[in-house]
């Protein structure tokens, strides 16, 4: 079932890939669907943002094996750009600076792009002020330069802006808490709350149970070593805080490595 009464649907097959030659994902399976809000945990280095770089196509990361269908159509072929046209988006963790074009300016042409229509600076300019409200962006920040200086609180702010303004079907959203003090975690946590709904599925990479006290997450998913090792409601990310990752990999009998992609030929 790719369909799931009208809402789309990214189902990762047995997903498997690897990065300069190292198997990272070892055979991921998981489904967001649009209206569900699912978070994914996991030690650094055990492969979250890999998986979300090889579901939206990004350069350097090999796919070995598996699939992963949006709306029913396998995109593993597809760009970036593609993927994006059909409703996916990736928040990065680390944002790229776009050095000479102004948000709002980056932001139409996104737009464009991603909605394949035209439209007229004045409309565009109406959508964004809504969104920018409804974020409690102000106008200074969608003038400067695309993250140039940009302090990290406003990077993350301005993913959630991008978020807003493409309005996609499923949006991964990784790490979009880190490097957040208190206040900007309550701002970045409050606009993503405030976009999801029926019409949005997220897929939200995150190290701290905090950010679920303001989003609340249907699933929690824990990631180790290239796998999903734990699925739960969000009890799991309740008791993942108090028994560290150690805990878990104490419980499944893992092997204590931060990363345990091993070496070609050694036995699973
Ligand atoms: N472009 C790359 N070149 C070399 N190695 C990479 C690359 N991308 C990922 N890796 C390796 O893949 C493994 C998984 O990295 P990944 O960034 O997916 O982890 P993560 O779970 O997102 O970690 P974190 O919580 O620190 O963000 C790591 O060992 C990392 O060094
Ligand atoms: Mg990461």
């Amino acid at each position: 079932m790719s369909e799931n009464n009208g809402r789309a649907m990214l189902e990762i097959r047995d997903l498997r890939a690897e990065v300069e030659g190292k198997e990272i994902l070892k055979g991921i399976d998981l489904t967001v669907t649009q209206g569900e809000t699912h978070a994914l945990m996991g030690p650094n280095g055990s492969g979250k943002s890999t998986l979300s770089n090889i579901i939206m196509g990004r350069p350097g990361y090999v796919l070995t094996g598996g699939d992963v269908i949006f709306k029913g159509e396998k995109i593993t072929g597809l760009t970036t750009d593609d993927r994006a046209k059909r409703g996916l988006f990736l928040a990065l963790q680390y944002p790229t600076e776009v050095p000479g074009v102004s948000v709002v300016n980056f932001l139409r042409t996104a737009y464009q792009a991603v909605k394949g229509e035209q439209m007229s600076a004045l409309a565009f300019r109406k959508h964004m002020k809504e969104q920018m409200d409804r974020l409690g962006i102000e106008d200074a920040m969608v003038q400067r330069y695309v993250n140039q200086g940009f302090s990290g609180g406003e990077k993350k702010r301005n993913e959630v802006l991008q978020l807003a303004v493409l309005q996609p079907e499923i949006a991964i959203l990784d790490e979009t808490d880190s490097g957040l003090d208190i206040d900007s975690l309550k701002l970045v946590a409050g606009g993503v709350a405030e976009l999801v709904g029926p019409e949005l599925g997220v897929l939200l990479i995150t190290h701290y149970q905090r950010i679920l006290n303001y989003i609340a997450a249907d699933r929690v998913h824990v990631m180790m070593q290239g796998r999903i090792v734990r699925s739960g409601g969000p009890e799991l990310a309740s008791e993942l805080e108090e028994k560290g990752y150690e805990g878990i990999r104490e419980e499944l009998g893992l092997e204590d490595a931060p990363n345990a992609a091993k070496p070609v030929g050694a036995p699973e």
